[in-house]
C-alpha cells in the first residue's frame, strides 16, 4: 500500500492520528527559541495540524510556509490562526513544489514516506533549500514491528544517507523528546552545502 493523499485524508476524517501530540514539538520549540532572524523564510512540509508553525508565528517570525497534501488540515489551521496569510498555506505534493527556503523543519514526514522515497526526499530538500540552508527537526531512531508509516530507521542509516548531499552538522540521540518518543528520536541539524 503506497500512502498517498486519499489515505492521509481519510486517516485524518477518521481521527487515525496517532502520530499528532497535540503541541509544538519540545526539541524543535528549543532550537526555534535560538533563533534571531525573524526574517528567516521557513518550510514545514507535511505540517498536518502545524503547530510549530503556529508556535513560530506567534513568536514573530512571519515568512514561514506550511504545505500538506490534505486540504482539511489547512483549512483547521486556517480556523485556529485566521490571521496566518493564506497564501503561504501549501496543498501541493511537496515533491512537486517548487520555491527556495533558509530553513525546512522536520517532524514526522519523513518517516510517512515509503523508505524507497527517501533519496527523493533528500534531492527535494536539497533542491528547496538555499546555499546554506537547513534542514533541521527529528528522526526515528527505531524500526517499527508493524509495516509502516511510520517507517523507522538508525542513525547509521541516515548519516550514510544525508551526508551524500548535507553536512552533518549535528545528528543526535534527543534529549527533550515527548515521553512517548523518549530514547527512540535523532536530533539533526543538516546544512546544504550548495
Ligand atoms: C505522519 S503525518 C505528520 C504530520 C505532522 N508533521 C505532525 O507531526 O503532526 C504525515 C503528513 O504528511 C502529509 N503528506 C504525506 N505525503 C505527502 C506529500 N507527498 N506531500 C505533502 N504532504 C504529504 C500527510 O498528509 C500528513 O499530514
Amino acid at each position: 500500500m503506497i500512502p498517498d493523499k486519499e489515505y492521509w485524508k481519510y486517516r485524518y476524517q477518521n481521527k487515525q492520528t496517532g502520530w499528532d501530540i497535540g503541541y509544538a514539538s519540545p526539541p524543535i520549540i528549543n532550537y526555534f527559541d535560538q533563533l534571531t532572524d525573524r526574517d528567516l523564510k521557513i518550510l514545514i512540509p507535511g505540517c498536518g495540524n502545524a503547530y510549530e508553525a503556529e508556535y513560530l508565528f506567534n513568536q514573530g517570525f512571519k515568512n514561514i510556509y506550511i504545505l500538506d497534501l490534505v486540504e482539511d488540515v489547512l483549512q483547521n489551521f486556517k480556523r485556529r490562526l485566521p490571521e496566518f496569510p493564506s497564501e503561504k498555506l501549501i496543498c501541493d505534493d511537496f515533491f512537486s513544489y517548487q520555491n527556495k527556503f533558509d530553513l525546512i523543519i522536520e517532524q514526522t514526514f519523513f518517516c510517512a514516506l515509503p523508505p524507497e522515497r527517501r533519496r527523493d526526499y533528500i534531492n527535494k530538500v536539497s533542491n528547496l533549500l538555499s546555499k546554506k540552508g537547513k534542514l533541521v527537526g527529528l528522526l526515528f531512531n527505531k524500526e517499527f514491528e508493524h509495516d509502516g508509516p511510520p517507517f523507522g530507521g538508525s542513525k547509521e542509516e541516515y548519516e550514510l544517507l544525508f551526508s551524500q548531499s548535507f553536512m552533518i552538522k549535528t545528528l543526535e540521540n534527543c534529549y527533550n523528546s515527548i515521553e512517548p518518543r523518549m530514547g527512540n528520536e535523532l536530533f539533526f541539524i543538516f546544512e546544504n552545502p550548495l
